[in-house]
């Protein structure tokens, strides 16, 4: 299976799917944090506008303007939240059959619509709390793999720096192995 991971830097989700035999790229405008060579480090608007030949599609497009939890700023970046919001429409209607979009608790519930389900890590095995929406299109909901106790939310923890933002958007590895073997199918 051709499988595109957009707007990923981290290459969790590239690596799940590729070690099932999966034909995998990441796509970030950052390099990828491990150096693998499959990955584009580019525009993924400019990137699907080759004719794309992808079976699927992840997308962990940014958050900032659009996440509920920053919503005391909303009023005042009424530009940003419009181009995040076209970015993600752009995303969910890519000429692509199966699409997986995340985010945070975001208006892209009220703005496009409501996800089709909303996973926690603690449902694949790592005891963290972090809801996390999926709009999905031609793909079942997330089966949880690993129920774990622990609730704690590893973002509250983390200290200030450059870098938080990278760690607090990491993608889950236990989602990231679901996402590839109830998604992946026969590669
Ligand atoms: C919330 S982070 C997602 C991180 C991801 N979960 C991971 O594990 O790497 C959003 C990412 O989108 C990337 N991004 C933003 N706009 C993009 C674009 N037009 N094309 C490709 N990547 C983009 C950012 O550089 C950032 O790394």
């Amino acid at each position: 299976m051709r499988v595109l991971i957009a707007c990923e830097f981290s290459g969790v989700v590239r690596r799940a799917f590729r070690a099932l035999g999966h034909d995998a790229w990441s796509c970030d405008l950052l390099p990828a944090e491990d150096g693998s060579e499959f990955h584009a480090q580019m525009d993924v608007m400019l990137l699907l506008e080759d004719k794309p030949d992808w079976d699927l599609m992840i997308c962990h497009p940014p958050c900032t303007h659009l996440a509920v939890s920053g919503a005391r700023w909303f009023k005042n970046k009424g530009p940003e939240m419009n181009s995040a919001l076209f970015f993600v429409r752009f995303l969910l209607e890519a000429p692509i059959k199966h699409i997986a979009l995340e985010n945070p608790v975001s208006i892209i519930s009220s703005k496009i619509r409501k996800p089709d389900q909303i996973i926690q890590p603690w449902m694949f095995g790592h005891g963290e709390t972090k809801a996390t929406c999926l709009w999905l299109k031609n793909l079942p909901n997330l089966v949880p793999t690993n129920i774990v106790e622990g609730r704690e939310a590893r973002v509250h923890r983390m200290p200030p720096g450059p870098n938080r933002w990278k760690e607090r958007s990491r993608t889950f590895s236990g989602v990231a192995e679901a996402m590839a073997t109830q998604w992946g199918g026969p590669a």
